[in-house]
């Protein structure tokens, strides 16, 4: 695998294999990589021909008082793991490059309504942060497909609604959460939990959310009554919660009682992390 740090290496590159006919596939990270992000790796490899990886914590998706400076960089050893997943590229961007005016003096997109909701409304910005850097990213590789994770579903939710807003010529396809054997979704931020945080109190936010499934399924209407309960329960479990969510799975809007599918999306304070996790299924 060659590593690259310049836009022009990333388009000399892409450039040729494009030349030779090859279908370009894009994975774009923040680093730190595990489980999760390998099988998007896995998943481009299928629908494409030759597979780039971004490492790049964007300055822009980052409050004033989030975890930008403290984010885990792990360059060395995600080089290994995506030589050994067969990865072609890794572009390890630079903020000189990607923002050489500053962040602050850079144009910007924002996917109205959508990026004020649940994440949104917690994080500010966050939304407009990924949605301009992630424009640039596939503006620099030009992939013919791009994967993003179902774990950020509301991300992939802007993504794929920026792509048709603005005709950008890039297939989105989303890839299955990965979870550990706990069921707790993987994540760089659970390196931010202690043991026994990660293996006795993280795993219930999927459980809140695997039991409020499970009660729709069994025809529980009152959806004020299990965010209520969820609340409780991943507040005695040792979480503070932020949001628990049952939405409908396109618009992210609270779910009325016509959909087939519904989507729940969840997020809560534990330590030194903010968790995210969610549940997309047919009643
Ligand atoms: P990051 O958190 O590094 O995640 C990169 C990709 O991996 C995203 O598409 C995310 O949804 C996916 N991912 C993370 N954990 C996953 C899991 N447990 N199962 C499946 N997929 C998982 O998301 C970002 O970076 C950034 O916002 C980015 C899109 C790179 C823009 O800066």
């Amino acid at each position: 695998m060659q590593t690259v740090h310049t836009i022009a290496d990333v388009q000399a590159f892409v450039g040729a294999r494009r030349a030779e006919g090859l279908r370009v596939g894009f994975v774009p990270t923040m680093g730190n990589l595990h489980g999760g992000h390998l099988t998007l790796v896995e998943k481009a490899k299928q629908h494409s021909d030759v597979v780039v990886v971004s490492i790049y914590v964007n300055p822009l998706q980052f409050g004033p008082n989030e975890d930008y400076d403290s984010y885990p960089r792990t360059v060395e050893q995600d080089q290994q793991l995506l030589t050994e997943h067969g990865v072609n590229l890794l572009y390890a961007a630079s903020t000189n490059e990607i923002y050489p005016e500053g962040s602050d003096n850079h144009t910007h997109v924002t996917v109205d309504i959508l990026d004020g909701m649940h994440c949104g409304s917690s994080r500010p910005g966050f939304f407009r942060g990924i949605a301009t850097v992630v424009t640039k990213l596939f503006n620099i590789v030009r992939p013919d497909i791009a994967v993003f994770g179902e774990k950020d579903f509301q991300q992939l939710t802007i993504i794929r609604k920026m792509v048709s807003d603005l005709c950008l010529p890039v297939e989105i396809i989303g890839a299955p959460i990965a979870r550990e054997d706990t069921g707790l979704a993987m994540s760089s931020r659970n390196g931010y939990l202690s043991a026994e945080e990660r293996n006795d109190i993280a795993p219930a936010l999927y459980r809140c959310l695997s039991d409020a499934r499970s009660a729709i399924q069994e025809g529980e209407t009152d959806f004020d009554l299990l965010r209520r309960d969820a609340f409780a329960r991943m507040a005695e479990a040792g979480f503070k919660p932020d949001y628990f969510n049952i939405c409908n799975p396109q618009t992210l809007l609270p779910a009325t009682h016509n959909e087939r599918s519904l989507v729940i999306l969840a997020a809560g304070y534990l330590g030194k992390a903010r968790l995210i996790d969610n549940i997309y299924f047919d009643r």
